[in-house]
């Protein structure tokens, strides 16, 4: 269902018909309300470009995290009453929710591996994965481009650099899945981030034990890290950071992979442009960012009152900065809604901005620009099976779980 008039028109991020398609309702808010207030959770509702990245790039503390980034329904009801909680240091909260400094200090104990430089020195694993893949997929001749290409690569690289066996990939690609909130299964959600952690929290342990000498630098860097002169416990650095960065390096990467793959598949010219030349598929990565990337909000809430699209959100107020809007918008972007893979791109909004810009950007371009690679040099050209692909309803990450890719 499309919004109605303007004059009824009403927009909530967890109505059924938003959630089955927000796009529609994202361009009558960039339009008519910038800045839309939902009263029942006291939020704003923030859609054009410019307005989204002035806000995450907040650096005078209007804007904080403390209440969570991913805020659903139960939490949104019940109001803060003007008064912005404290981030909790001990026990640690969840990374995203930290405030500067202790929020950059956790950065940068595992920032390391997730530099540009170090990043690069994975190249040739996730090409040998990739390539392993589609060695077990092409004489199938049908597949899951989502979860069986790129969900295995996206895992494999994560169980790589948190030093737990490649053959657990499935696995925690299959937990992740599951913990998607449109999987709506509390039980089976229950159980697989139950095993995600135990997984994390094992890694940790072992490598306490081991005297967390650098090998493994994404855990034995806050393994070494001290939050105001004290160590973190097993739980807390695996709780609050590596579970965040799990899911983060795995959750993605696949959906933004086989929905870029869809669209090529939707335009064959494009398809046969980028596939003639594999220098030009770090490009159409960037594009499929910016089309595909399936997140549509990370909440926040406002600390200092501050004027957005002439409206001011006052302090406790929560605010959904939709991403996706900005990334449709035509203030932005010339004709936002078609695909052109190699459009200019001077910014966009895929991996969030300011204080909580995805912190494995690098790994994710990587990723994504070698699976383009490789699966296009052996299949230029490939079937999408459109009818049995699936994109599930969701307010939060709107992506396709299922893209069937025929070849051969
Ligand atoms: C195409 C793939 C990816 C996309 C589109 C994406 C998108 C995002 C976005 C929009 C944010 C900002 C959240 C906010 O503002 O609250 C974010 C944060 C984050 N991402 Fe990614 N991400 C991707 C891949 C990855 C990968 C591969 C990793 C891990 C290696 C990762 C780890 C994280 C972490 C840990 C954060 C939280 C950062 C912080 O709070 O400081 N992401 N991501």
């Amino acid at each position: 269902m499309t919004p109605a008039s303007v004059e009824t028109f009403h927009y909530d991020p967890f109505a059924p018909d938003v959630m089955a398609d927000p796009l529609p309702f994202y361009k009558v808010l960039r339009d008519e309300f910038p800045a839309y207030f939902i009263d029942e959770y006291e939020a704003w509702a923030i859609s054009r470009f410019e307005d989204v990245w002035t806000i995450l790039n907040d650096t005078e503390g209007h804007i904080t995290s403390t209440e969570g980034t991913m805020m659903f329904r139960e939490q949104l009801r019940v109001s803060n009453g003007g008064v912005v909680p404290e981030a909790s240091y001990d026990p640690l909260t969840v990374l995203s929710y930290t405030e500067s400094p202790v929020h950059e200090e956790l950065r940068q104990a595992v920032g390391p591996p997730l530099r540009r430089s170090a990043v690069l020195r994975l190249e040739e694993l996730i090409r040998s994965m990739a390539r392993a893949r589609l060695d077990e997929l092409i004489p199938r001749g049908r597949f899951n481009v989502t979860s069986e290409y790129g969900g295995i690569v996206a895992a494999g690289t994560m169980c790589h650099m948190f030093g737990i066996p490649l053959s657990d990939a499935e696995m925690v690609r299959d937990a992740v899945l599951v913990c998607d909130p449109s999987v709506q299964d509390v039980a089976a959600q229950g159980v697989a981030y139950g095993q995600l952690t135990d997984l994390v929290t094992d890694v940790v342990r072992k490598r306490r034990a081991a005297g967390a000498d650098g090998r493994y630098p994404l855990v034995d860097g806050l393994l070494t890290f001290r939050l105001n002169g004290r160590a973190l416990t097993d739980e807390e650095i695996s709780g609050s950071v590596l579970a965040t960065i799990l899911f983060g390096g795995a959750e993605t990467l696949p959906k933004v992979v086989a929905h870029g793959l869809m669209e090529l598949w939707r335009d064959p010219d494009q398809r046969r442009q980028v596939a003639a030349d594999p220098t030009n598929c770090a490009t159409a990565f960037e594009e499929m960012l910016r089309f595909c990337a399936p997140a549509q909000w990370f909440t926040r809430t406002v600390k200092k009152p501050i004027v957005i699209a002439g409206q001011e959100l006052g302090v406790g107020h929560r605010i959904f900065p939709l991403l996706m809007a900005g990334n449709r918008d035509e203030r932005e972007f010339e004709d936002p809604d078609r695909f052109v893979w190699d459009r200019p791109i001077r910014r966009h909004l895929a991996f969030g901005q300011g204080q909580g810009f995805c912190i494995g950007n690098h790994v994710a371009r990587l990723e994504g620009r070698i699976l383009l690679e490789e699966l296009l040099a052996r299949v230029p050209e490939y079937e999408i099976d459109v009818d049995h692909a699936e994109r599930p309803p969701s307010s939060f990450q709107w992506g396709w779980r299922t893209v069937p890719m025929i070849v051969g």
